[in-house]
């Protein structure tokens, strides 16, 4: 519908993360093994940057390991780190001819050496890109990100002329400058798959008002469709932020 601002384009999410669920249960139900369901999930990754680009979303986060991630199985863990130096060194080309610039979110420092390499220069050589940030949450814990985010305000602090002031005087806009997404838009949309309702330490503090959305289909099997109707669903939302409805205009 050329020319015509569907309700959607209206209303549509800045930045939205999604919580990448299902892909152990989708190998299982096919007698895989596990890695078969991430392997597959990866392929997403591709297609769902393309989608949001198309949808005019400009920042899309992914959860693609959490910190409670490295107690899986050995064999998981180093199957998922291989998984993500693959996916980190062939989607480079695609990224910067697409606009698109890879960040990361997490506590890059814990990966192992050869994925740390290969995310970290697919992150440099996509720094100039400019369309659209995709953020790979790795090794990303909310309350982890929070906590590191308390360790530097209390170090800004103490150089202060008066800490307790200065700590006194921080406000909650303030205090998103010590986290690790100081650089991201807030979270407006987050998206789980795989049918469980629960956040697992995703973006605690943007989840805050961020509108939530969960689907029934495990990862791996997540469409276009499933993505349009999610921004659907955000764009028929009211967001009151406290507010009453009377008082949004
Ligand atoms: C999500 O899929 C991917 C990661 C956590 C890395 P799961 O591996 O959690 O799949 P299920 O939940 O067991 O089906
Ligand atoms: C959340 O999925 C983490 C990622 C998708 C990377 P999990 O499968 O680890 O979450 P829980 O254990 O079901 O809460
Ligand atoms: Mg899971």
């Amino acid at each position: 519908m050329a020319g015509k601002t569907s309700a959607v384009e209206a209303c549509l999410p800045r930045h939205v993360g999604i919580i990448m669920d299902g892909n152990g249960r989708w190998a299982k139900q096919r007698g895989l093994p596990r890695v078969e369901g991430h392997r597959r999930g990866a392929q997403v990754v591709r297609d769902v940057v393309r989608w949001s680009i198309d949808a005019g979303i400009e920042q899309l986060s992914l959860y693609a390991f959490s910190t409670e991630n490295w107690e899986r199985p050995g064999y998981e863990v180093r199957a998922l780190m291989q998984l993500l130096k693959v996916m980190a060194r062939s989607m480079v080309g695609e990224m910067v001819e697409g606009g698109v610039r890879l960040r990361l979110l997490g506590d890059v420092e814990s990966l192992p050496d050869d994925a740390k390499g290969a995310i970290i220069r697919a992150c440099e050589k996509t720094a100039h890109c400019d369309r659209f940030d995709l953020v790979l949450c790795l090794s990303y814990g909310g309350q982890q990100e929070i906590l590191a985010g308390m360790r530097r305000v209390l170090a800004w602090a103490l150089d202060q002329p008066d800490p307790a002031l200065a700590l006194d005087g921080l406000t909650v806009d303030g205090f998103r400058h010590f986290l690790w997404r100081a650089e991201l838009k807030p979270v407006d949309l987050i998206i789980r798959t795989g049918g469980e309702k629960r956040i697992s330490n995703f973006h605690l503090w943007d989840a805050a008002y961020a509108e939530l959305c969960f689907l029934d289909v495990y990862w791996p099997d997540f469409s276009q469709d499933d993505l349009r109707r999610a921004l659907d669903d955000f764009a028929s939302r009211e967001r009151r932020f406290g507010r009453i409805s009377e008082q949004l205009q």
